[in-house]
């Protein structure tokens, strides 16, 4: 009977909480029999906070549909050690952990999202299309997908590792030759094929490297939209993101047309742009403005390099191909002049460009807060200043006589001592400033 009760209440216990699971010290030893998806919080952390209830609709989500993903939360500042051990470095960070490997999720943090990362990662590195049907039906789910043709290979040995480590970025099968359409023809068994751009690339040993470096390569379309997350992880493949900053309301054809011109060096000009090229747009200059602290102008090309955060931009409104093709060329040959940077100069600049933005928005979401917060302290140093420098209070010249100024002394005396005063408040004031950059800082690396 007592037994029976124990394992009702075992039961209801895994129910109840099996979801999500509270995990602590003893994860390290008990987690290997299964994969967890993980995430790592600190309680004080805004973007933990805002994580936790999609954080329960995965754990909900994964164990509705019966995935093997056990979903798990910790606290990383109440288990440190365990925590670091997994190489946790920011918050929240999110892991999914299988045996030995251990993968990081850098996506968008939404259900959808982080459970086609959860499925995606815990399955087969490579999964194998048995059938014609069953290839046309993920070539039409994924907008890119890496194929391997062929019979085992050495090829495909190395296939399998590259695939179960590149598994966070994107989708790997594989086939035997007869499964593919007419249309597809491989030179020779094995290959390495990907689908994307409406064809497909095939790899080549000689001429594209090593395996993983060319699936990082290739692991994005050609030319597509970008918004600041989608820039970062282009960035992750080392090469020049070109973007035509436009503006879809734009009436006027100006923003298509520059569009349409990435669009063709993309697609025209493969051969000669794509191994140092990811191409697409983003609507609008905020973001770009904000990256490389200035203004670009709407519509217009810019050529950033997110890896020494330079950037290029053509010295004259791009009309034609042509012109846009030179453009190119000039940034590949070191022609073309780079602004920007991650020099000393460039950070100190960013800095300062980071916190006045963040007094700016500050002021224009609550310009009553700014006046409180800026104004307050600064009408408090004022008043400090102005009491030292009017002050002339007894106790000063007690002071000094004490110390043993003379009368004719105690004018210079007092002079120094208002100096040093007042170049005391200004430090106080730098002082608040360099609080603001730190915290704006600090923001940026919670990010
Ligand atoms: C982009 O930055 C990397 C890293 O500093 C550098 O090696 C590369 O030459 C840069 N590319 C261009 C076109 O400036």
């Amino acid at each position: 009977m007592a037994l029976l009760r124990a394992a009702f209440s075992s039961l209801l216990f895994s129910s109840a909480f099996a979801l999500v699971q509270d995990l602590d010290d003893t994860f390290k030893d008990s987690r290997m029999e299964d994969v967890w998806l993980v995430d790592f919080y600190a309680p004080w952390c805004g973007y933990c906070k805002k994580l936790e209830p999609v954080w329960q609709e995965v754990g909900a989500e994964l164990t509705r549909s019966g995935s093997p993903v056990r979903v798990g939360k910790m606290d990383a500042t109440a288990y440190s050690g365990v925590a670091s051990d997994f190489g946790v470095r920011g918050y929240p960070t999110i892991k999914l952990l299988k045996g030995e490997l251990a993968y990081n999720y850098k996506g968008p943090r939404t259900k959808d999202d982080i459970i086609e990362f959860a499925n995606r990662v815990a399955g087969p590195a490579v999964r194998s299309l048995p059938s014609r049907q069953m290839f046309e039906h993920v070539l039409k789910r994924h907008s890119v997908l890496f194929l391997y043709v062929g019979g085992e290979s050495p090829l495909k040995e190395k296939y399998t590792d590259v695939a179960s480590e590149l598994i966070v970025y994107t989708y790997f099968f594989s086939a035997s030759e007869d499964v593919l359409p007419e249309s597809v023809a491989l030179h020779e068994l094995p290959s390495v094929v990907v689908f994307k751009d409406g064809t497909y690339f095939t790899y080549d040993e000689y001429e594209d490297g090593s395996l993983s470096s060319w699936v990082n390569r290739e692991r994005f379309q050609s030319y597509l939209p970008i918004d600041g997350f989608t820039l970062y992880e282009l960035g992750e493949t080392g090469k020049l993101v070109a973007i035509a900053v436009t503006d879809e309301k734009d009436p006027t054809e100006r923003s298509g047309r520059l569009k349409g011109l990435i669009q063709r060096v993309a697609a025209e000009h493969r051969d000669q742009f794509n191994r140092d090229f990811q191409f697409g747009h983003m609507d609008g200059n905020d973001y770009i403005n904000s990256l490389i602290m200035g203004e670009v102008s709407v519509p217009s090309i810019i050529i950033l390099n997110t890896s020494n955060e330079q950037y290029f931009v053509p010295a004259e409104p791009v009309e034609d191909l042509e012109q846009l093709l030179r453009f190119f060329s000039s940034v590949l040959d070191g022609s073309a002049p780079a602004f920007g940077g991650d020099g000393i100069f460039q950070r100190i600049k960013r800095v300062a460009y980071d916190a006045r933005s963040t007094v700016m928005s500050v002021f224009r979401s609550s310009p009553l807060l700014g006046c409180f917060l800026f104004g307050l302290p600064l009408g408090v140093i004022s008043l400090m200043c102005y009491g030292i420098c009017t002050a002339e209070s007894d106790d000063d010249t007690e002071l000094m006589k004490r110390d043993g100024f003379t009368d004719e002394e105690e004018d210079e005396g007092e002079e120094e001592e208002q100096q040093q005063l007042t170049a005391g408040a200004e430090g106080e004031e730098d002082e608040d400033r360099e609080k603001i950059e730190q915290k704006s800082m600090t923001e940026k690396k919670v990010d």
